[in-house]
């Protein structure tokens, strides 16, 4: 009998437990969604971030490191990309010079948003306004680096399916840096 109602209580805090870590799941997943509703590619920064929901929790510092964190990860990715591209056979001369303009442009972009995240990380013991409009800053010429790149391309006819790749990776890169300076400018206020 006492083993039968041990066994029951074992079993309601495991029920409570499950219960308890899908409702804080729910939590932290709705608030990444009303975070990213006033971004500018709400989707994207959803599909993003809800990946790291258990470490954002609700806490906006985090999310917003985050999200500098995964778009320095998806430049650097592309710019590897593009520069092992940029090198193979097949390429033409008009194509690659556009490509390594690209990476030129993509690796000025991950110095400052590496900068942003350093700068991130010690938010807490430094003066919050001057960080967030240093972090706003470079994130603004990191953008402004990024659609350089993509105008370059456009001047590419887009008939080959790698361009399209190449173009959809930049403009993704330069879409979440979009997104993270909506959520940079969000805590700043
Ligand atoms: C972002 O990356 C840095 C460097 O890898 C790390 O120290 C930091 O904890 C990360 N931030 C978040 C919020 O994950």
């Amino acid at each position: 009998m006492e083993a039968l109602s041990s066994k029951f209580l074992l079993i309601f805090f495991a029920f409570s437990f499950t219960t308890l870590s899908i409702q804080a799941r729910e939590t932290n997943t709705l608030f990444i969604r009303n975070s990213c509703s006033s971004t500018t590619y709400p989707r994207l920064c959803y599909a993003s971030l809800v990946k790291h929901a258990d470490l954002i929790q609700t806490n906006h510092v985090l999310l917003t490191g985050t999200a500098l964190n995964v778009t320095l990860a998806s430049a650097k990715s592309t710019s590897a990309f593009m520069s092992t591209l940029s090198r193979s056979r097949g390429v033409k001369p008009r194509e690659a010079a556009a490509m390594k303009d690209c990476v030129e442009v993509l690796s000025d972009s991950v110095d400052e948003l590496r900068r942003c995240i350093g700068e991130m990380s010690h938010l807490r013991t430094s003066n919050f306004e001057v960080t967030i409009s240093d972090v706003q800053t470079w994130v603004s010429a990191a953008l402004t680096d990024e659609s350089t790149c993509t105008d370059g391309f456009q001047e590419i006819n887009a008939k080959h399916n790698i361009q399209r790749i190449v173009r959809g990776k930049i403009v993704q890169v330069a879409q979440l840096t979009s997104n993270a300076l909506a959520l940079i400018s969000k805590l700043a206020n």
